[in-house]
């Protein structure tokens, strides 16, 4: 690894509008990104963080590059990807959007029992794709259940080196707490288990493990 690591994170929601008042979305709340950005900031890395929308500080010495959807999120993180020795896509990004976005607000007494939704961008996928030599990519798999299986197949699927294990499927771990609790699982088989911690200690630990 070279001295002056550039590190691309991603963090937060996306939001897929339908309208414009009206979207799809999840309970991310950036927090876990942004532990890990603040944390390799301290490393003195440069460090690019690509963020949905949070109500979170802007990490002090971070390049910081704010966008809502999935296909704003993807550009981003591929214009960046090209100078990242790291990449950790931390970021909930909306596996789907809908197909058509209406301009004005739709009237509630026409709004459609159903809506139409096609796939977004795996960007990670992409990532997997497009992965220069000697570049790590991590990612993360939320999970409710199935945890290790789910993980293994994202891990493998997507060409990755990492992958962050988060069991979502009990309150006060993963979405929108401050605590977490992670596996890592390795392309080269290695497995390590952080005990349910503050996810300044999780980044903390992840950075450790992946920068060895
Ligand atoms: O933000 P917090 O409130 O702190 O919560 C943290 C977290 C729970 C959001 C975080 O720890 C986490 O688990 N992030 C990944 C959430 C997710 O979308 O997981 P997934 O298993 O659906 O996706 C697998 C991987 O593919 C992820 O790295 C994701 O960033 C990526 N992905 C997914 C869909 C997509 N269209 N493009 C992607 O790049």
């Amino acid at each position: 690894m070279p001295n002056q690591l550039n590190i691309l994170i991603s963090a937060g929601p996306t939001r897929e509008w339908i309208d414009p008042v009206r979207f799809i979305s999840n309970p991310s709340s950036g927090r876990m990104g942004y532990a890990l950005a603040t944390n390799a900031q301290k490393r003195n890395y440069s460090v690019t963080l690509v963020s949905g929308p949070v109500h979170l500080q802007e990490p002090k010495g971070v390049h910081l590059k704010q966008v809502e959807t999935a296909e704003q999120m993807g550009k981003a993180i591929f214009e960046n990807a090209k100078h990242a020795d790291i990449v950790i896509m931390c970021a909930a990004v909306c596996d789907h959007r809908p197909l058509e976005q209406w301009v004005q607000k739709k009237k509630k007494e026409v709004f459609p029992n159903e809506i139409k939704l096609v796939p977004t961008i795996d960007i990670l996928q992409e990532l997997g794709i497009r992965k220069k030599e000697n570049q790590v990519l991590v990612g993360f798999a939320a999970e409710t259940e199935n945890f290790e299986e789910n993980a293994k197949i994202k891990l493998k699927k997507k060409n990755l080196d990492w992958i962050a294990l988060n069991d979502v499927s009990q309150e006060g771990i993963g979405f929108n707490a401050d605590y977490n609790q992670i596996t890592m699982l390795s392309s080269e088989g290695k497995k390590v288990k952080f005990e349910y911690s503050a996810k300044e200690v999780i980044a903390n630990k992840m950075l450790d493990l992946i920068i060895k």
